[in-house]
């Protein structure tokens, strides 16, 4: 097929997907900045977004297009290299206006590549895939803003996110006017115009990255993700569909008390439950109910969803003992009964 047979079709291809992959990354800047202008909304699309099937198949679109972008240039250095020769070793005459990222534009994309790695670990692997494998963590994977604290709070993020803006903004730069060139728009008018156009578009875009590290690594260390009250509010909501799949029949009624409640009140109420969740289950757990349980199979039952229960609540403890990390708690009062 002339796509992939010919070197044209080849770097049609590259051009074809490195345009997707810019509107992405420039996409991708401006959606980073709602976290810093507007924190909560940012959870909310996180939220809308989430493993919802739309978001599934933009993930999976994107993910193909990074696949084809790479599997082309590793192709294209190779047939280049072969037409070269022996002669890539010797030095080249090369016209004095050829860019040092057109020469390096592979190891840009390896060091690119390193980068991803890394960033897909501290947060797609803790959202999207988290919510695809449906694993109950203490950690709501819709929680946007508190994969940005755990990931810069990391004193080495920001410098192994610096490396990755840098090596972007070099293949981008050449990327960008080199795309028009291999899809045929190769003149001298406009070449010129079009380096002038990219140089300012990725070096916004790469700038816009560099300040959102920035201003992430300074809120983060004053654990702001943790503790600004709106985001408390916002996170609160997310505790409920976190733990009902082990909650039992009482969820919907006490999710719907939570949303009514203030932060303060809902981290206290979930701590007394848990302490008596914890005390009753402790208080079943002898040999004489053991034993009762074998000739009575609904109370097995009965005690099999409260252990489940117990759980449930201690994951979202540990969540609020996270959001709550070195601020003093009052004990939790077993004797107080909260909707339960
Ligand atoms: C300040 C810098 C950045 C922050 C805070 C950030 C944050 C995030 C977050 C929160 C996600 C969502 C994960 C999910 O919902 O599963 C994500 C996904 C992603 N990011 Fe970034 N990002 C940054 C820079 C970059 C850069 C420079 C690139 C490209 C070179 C990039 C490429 C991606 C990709 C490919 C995904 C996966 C998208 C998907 O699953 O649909 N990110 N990022």
């Amino acid at each position: 097929m002339w796509l992939s047979s010919s070197s044209v079709g080849r770097k049609f291809i590259m051009a074809l997907t490195g345009a997707a992959l810019v509107l992405f990354v420039t996409f991708h800047c401006l959606m980073n900045a709602v976290a810093i202008c507007w924190p909560t909304a940012y959870n909310s699309v996180c939220m809308f977004l989430g493993a919802n099937w739309y978001a599934l198949l933009a993930s999976a679109g994107l993910a193909l297009l990074i696949f084809i972008h790479i599997i082309y240039a590793v192709m294209l250095t190779i047939q280049n290299r072969k037409a070269r020769g022996n002669q890539r070793y010797a030095i080249s005459h090369r016209p004095k206006n050829v860019e040092w990222s057109s020469q390096n534009m592979l190891v840009l994309g390896i060091v690119i590549l390193a980068f991803l790695v890394v960033h897909m670990i501290q947060f797609w692997a803790k959202m999207q895939l988290q919510e695809i494998r449906g694993v109950e963590e203490s950690m709501p994977p819709v929680a946007g803003t508190l994969f940005i604290q755990e990931a810069f709070s990391q004193p080495w993020t920001l410098i192994v996110y610096g490396i990755g803006f840098i090596a972007l903004w070099f293949h981008l730069n050449h990327g960008f006017w080199s795309m028009f060139q291999s899809v045929g728009w190769d003149n001298t008018t406009w070449i010129p115009r079009l380096k002038c156009i990219g140089c300012w578009w990725v070096s916004i875009v790469i700038l816009l990255f560099f300040a959102e590290g920035i201003v992430f690594t300074v809120k983060a260390s004053e654990g702001y993700y943790k503790n600004d009250p709106a985001l408390r509010e916002q996170y609160k909501d997310m505790i409920m569909p976190m733990i009902e799949k082990d909650f039992g029949p009482d969820a919907d009624q006490i999710g719907l008390q939570i949303t009514m409640m203030p932060y303060d009140q809902v981290s206290m109420g979930f701590r007394q439950m848990e302490a008596q969740v914890d005390q009753q289950a402790k208080s079943l757990n002898t040999p004489e109910v053991k034993e009762q349980m074998k000739a009575h199979p609904e109370m097995a039952a009965q005690v099999e969803e409260m252990q489940k229960r117990d759980e449930a609540l201690k994951r979202a403890v540990k969540f609020l003992d996270y959001l709550e990390e070195g601020e003093e708690k009052a004990a939790p009062q077993t004797n107080m009964p909260y909707g339960y």
